[in-house]
Parts: structure tokens; C-alpha cells; sequence
């Protein structure tokens, strides 16, 4: 377990020593607690070619420092308790980059995990993916698949990546599987059910995201869990991610903490 996690760890169950405070920079104060901490967290980790561009450095020490704000943000969220931190790292859109980008791209969940695997089992992380394995280098898939094996039976944080993930791709593949049911005559498609079609979806089995945060002051979708966020609070922020801190997500939460959430009703 990473120091900042026992911090917070301890933080929670009140035995943190006066010099186990001056290691840290959070004041206990700004740290989220209560029983509406969002039980899933989805981020559209965006901005790291501007945070590049501004320090005039390429687009890939963008991704890089993207990668190091991912370890940051997944110790954070984990240490306040939320159970499913989604990070959409790659959609189906972004092939259309330059060849070099996507290649650097694809080697970064390989990097991450060689860096951080080790910790992610100490500290009970399971890994998934939500995406489309079929585009994906063998390489990257090898990596990501040894990960969620070697974390399969954790029982702690969900740490979901949405790789080559795509939303329209994701629903009209589970209407195409609801259409060969109905052809089979398995399904009558009189009764299909929204619990029919989210059997089909790469997230089955997790909750919808009760926060989408989305960095880099866009204030967009680009085609992430369109189904699965109807009901999620947003937040935006103008900061691009490879700055987005603990902070930052602490702020994102306590603005959630904050909101009414209604689904329609009074
Ligand atoms: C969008 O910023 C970001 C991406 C397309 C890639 C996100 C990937 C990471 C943060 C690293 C992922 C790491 C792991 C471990 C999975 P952009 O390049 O579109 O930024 P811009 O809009 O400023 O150009």
C-alpha cells in the first residue's frame, strides 16, 4: 500500500499521527467523506496534447504525464471508497491520429501496468476493460488480459479501462445480439426489457457512473456510455488531466456530494 493511501486509510479510521500529517499536502478538511461518496467515477482524461503544447513539449509527454495523473487519481479515488473508477483512455475514434501517437498510446496501458501492477494487487485493485479487443496490437491486449487475470478475485477498487471503446459501436453490437435472440426465437421482441439490452453491453455487471468528470474545459460526450451516464452528474473542469490532482477530484466529489439527484421524480 502506497503512503497516501495509509494516510487516507488512517485519516478515516482517526489515528493518523501529527507526523503523518505533515507528510502530506491534503488538509484532512477537503477530503470527501460521508455515505454519498459516488460509488462509480467515470473521467474523459482530456487535455494532455494542450498541457503539452503549453510547455512546448510533443504530445506523448502529455500522454506520459496522463498516465502518471492515472496512478495519482486510482490511489485517490480508492483511498475516499469509491468502487469503479472508468478511465476512457482510447475510443474508436482516435485511431484517426497520427500513426506515432496511437502507437505510443497502445504502449502505455503495457507501461502502467509493468510500473504499477505490483501495487494494484497490494492494494486489492481489480483491473477491467470495457472496449473492443479486435483493432487492438496483441501487445496491448497481452498486458491488460494478464492484469485483469492476476486481479480477478480482488475485491477492492474497480479500475475500468475503456480502451478502443466506443459508445454507438458498444449499442448497436447488444441490438445486433437482441436481434439474433429474437431471430432464434429465444426472445419475443414485444418484451425486451432495458435489463435485456444492458446484458449486452461492455459494462454489464457494474453500476451506471454516478459522476462523469471530464477535464480540459471540453463539455462533451465524444461517444462515452451514452447509455450508462442518463442519470450521472457531470462535472467540468478547464484543468488538462496530466494536472488533474487530488484535489481536483476531491473538489469534483464534493460538488456531487452537494447536488439533488432526482431520476425524473421531485
Ligand atoms: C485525450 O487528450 C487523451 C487521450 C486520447 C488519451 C488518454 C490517455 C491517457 C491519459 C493515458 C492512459 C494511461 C493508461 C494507463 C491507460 P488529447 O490528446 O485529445 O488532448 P488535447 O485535446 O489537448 O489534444
Amino acid at each position: 500500500m502506497g503512503l497516501f493511501s495509509k494516510w487516507l486509510r488512517k485519516l478515516r479510521f482517526g489515528v493518523l499521527t501529527e507526523n503523518e500529517m505533515q507528510q502530506s499536502q491534503v488538509k484532512s478538511e477537503e477530503i470527501p467523506s460521508g455515505d454519498n461518496i459516488p460509488e462509480h467515477v467515470a473521467i474523459i482524461m482530456d487535455g494532455n496534447g494542450r498541457w503539452a503544447k503549453a510547455r512546448g513539449l510533443p504530445r506523448i509527454a502529455g500522454h506520459h504525464n496522463g498516465m502518471k495523473a492515472v496512478k495519482r487519481i486510482t490511489k485517490a479515488a480508492d483511498g475516499i471508497g469509491v468502487k469503479v473508477l472508468t478511465l476512457y483512455a482510447f475510443s474508436t475514434e482516435n485511431w484517426k491520429r497520427p500513426k506515432a501517437e496511437v502507437e505510443f498510446l497502445m504502449k502505455l496501458p503495457q507501461e502502467f501496468l509493468s510500473l504499477e501492477l505490483g501495487e494494484l494487487i497490494e492494494n486489492n485493485v481489480q483491473v477491467k476493460m470495457m472496449g473492443n479487443r479486435d483493432l487492438l496490437p496483441d501487445h496491448t491486449v497481452a498486458a491488460v488480459e494478464e492484469a485483469v487475470r492476476q486481479t480477478r478475485h480482488n475485491t477492492g477498487l474497480i479500475l475500468n479501462l475503456a480502451l478502443n471503446y466506443g459508445s454507438r459501436l458498444e449499442m448497436v453490437e447488444a441490438a445486433k445480439q437482441l436481434a439474433r435472440q429474437a431471430v432464434a426465437g429465444e426472445l419475443d421482441p414485444d418484451k425486451i426489457e432495458e435489463s435485456d439490452f444492458e446484458k449486452w453491453l461492455l459494462s454489464c455487471g457494474l453500476p451506471d457512473p454516478d459522476l462523469l468528470i471530464r477535464t480540459s474545459g471540453e463539455l462533451r460526450l465524444s461517444n462515452f456510455m451514452l447509455w450508462q451516464l442518463a442519470y450521472s452528474e457531470f462535472w467540468f473542469t478547464d484543468v488538462y488531466w496530466p494536472e488533474f490532482s487530488e484535489e481536483h477530484l476531491y473538489d469534483a466529489i464534493r460538488e456531487y456530494q452537494r447536488r439533488a439527484r432526482r431520476y425524473g421524480g421531485l
